[in-house]
């Protein structure tokens, strides 16, 4: 089986599902934030404070390249798509999976998430997360090439549900 790409917002489920779905088709589970945290040798934080997000995107764009012919599940970061080069390569990459979930969701998680500093969001409001939400929502439908509801559904049905779709 080809690898699988989960793309979608911050707090979407992209690591959740991912290693479940590694589990499911014994495939590796890769989380670039997590490779690039260890590449690195900092955190996104102080890789954002340090470098910024431009230099930040490169590596993400580094990382698609290099996984290009990949055979594993990959989540990715939830800015993946705004790069036009990335949209480009992800849609060399399918299956490539948009994990659409609602806003009220993906806030709540992101806000009671202790484990993951994003600093995009870093002490914004419900309504400015949206707000850097949205322009991306035409993105993840254009690198997508499939694309799961997740809100109120447990991770084995989505998990199924991919597996059934792709
Ligand atoms: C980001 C999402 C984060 C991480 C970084 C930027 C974004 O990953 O890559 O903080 O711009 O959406 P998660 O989607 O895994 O939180």
């Amino acid at each position: 089986m080809k690898g699988i790409i989960l793309i979608g917002f911050m707090g979407s489920g992209k690591s959740t599902i991912g290693k479940l779905l590694a589990q499911k088709t014994g495939m590796e589970h890769i989380d670039f934030d997590d490779l690039l945290v260890q590449e690195i040798g900092m955190s996104v934080q102080e890789f954002f404070d340090e470098y910024g997000e431009a230099a930040f995107r490169r590596e993400e764009t580094s990382l698609l390249k290099r996984f290009l012919d990949h055979e594993q599940v990959i989540s990715t970061g939830g800015g993946i798509v705004l790069r036009p080069e990335n949209r480009a390569l992800l849609k060399q990459m399918a299956p490539v999976i948009y994990l659409h979930t609602e806003p009220e969701t993906f806030i709540s998680r992101i806000k009671n998430d202790q484990k993951n500093v994003r600093p995009l969001i870093l002490s914004k409001t419900p309504e400015e997360i949206q707000d850097v939400f949205t322009p991306r929502i035409p993105f993840y439908e254009e690198s997508a090439s499939l694309v799961i509801a997740t809100s109120e559904r447990t991770p084995e049905e989505i998990v199924q549900e991919i597996l059934e779709k792709i």
